[in-house]
């Protein structure tokens, strides 16, 4: 049986469809609020989790392996193997301020972020003192309210910075969604897994 940590929300469930088209399938997979599901035939079971806890299932190895943004995964750093980028959950991590701002670097820059390990390597490879304000979501409205001068936040289609009258400043980086793997489950199981990602593909 291949245990899978599954992202709660809209990437999981594409993410699921992948599986499910490569002959993983679970009935009723999406019916009630059921959080534990497996196809004992197809040698699977499924767990929707937190995103953000998909690692510490997969690296503790409750999971055999999991889908996590790389943003997670560079932000917590598990100790895990990353199989593959599946190509999917595609977005941006970028600094972005109110439109006209302008770097004074005479004072640290008040950065609001959920990422605060992205956002210190990204100044700190810069040069640039930073205060950080971690905060847990809508990090855009940080800057209207003037609690920071720039946030570091995934953008997707840009409507969140757009309506909030927010520009991109600077691109950190590419982000898309990744296949991850317990390492000792994946020596258990590899032929499993290896059989698995052979029919995803
Ligand atoms: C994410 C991200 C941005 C938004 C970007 O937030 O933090 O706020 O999506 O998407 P867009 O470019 O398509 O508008 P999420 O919806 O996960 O909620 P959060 O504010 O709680 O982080």
């Amino acid at each position: 049986m291949i245990n899978v940590a599954l992202p709660k929300g809209r990437l999981g469930e594409k993410v699921y469809k992948m599986f499910e088209e490569a002959g993983y399938g679970c009935p009723d997979i999406f019916v009630g609020r059921k959080l534990v599901f497996e196809n004992e035939e197809a040698g699977v079971r499924y767990f929707w989790v937190k995103p953000s806890d998909v690692p510490i299932y997969v690296e503790r190895g409750a999971a055999d392996i999991g889908v996590a943004g790389k943003d997670i995964l560079l932000e917590h750093e598990p100790n895990i193997y990353e199989l593959r980028d599946l190509g999917i959950g595609k977005c941006r991590m970028v600094v972005a301020a109110p439109a006209g701002f302008e770097d004074d670097r005479g004072y640290p820059l008040r950065v609001a972020t959920k990422f605060v390990n992205i956002a210190q390597s990204f100044y700190s490879s810069n040069g640039r003192d930073i205060d950080i304000i971690k905060l847990n979501g809508s990090i855009e409205i940080a800057p209207i309210l003037g609690l920071s001068d720039v946030i570091v936040d995934l953008v997707e289609t840009g409507t969140t910075l757009k309506e909030n009258n927010l520009v991109i400043v600077e691109e950190i980086m590419d982000i898309s969604a990744r296949l991850i793997a317990n390492k000792s489950g994946y020596n258990f199981k590899s032929r499993e897994i290896n059989t698995l990602l052979e029919r995803m593909k």
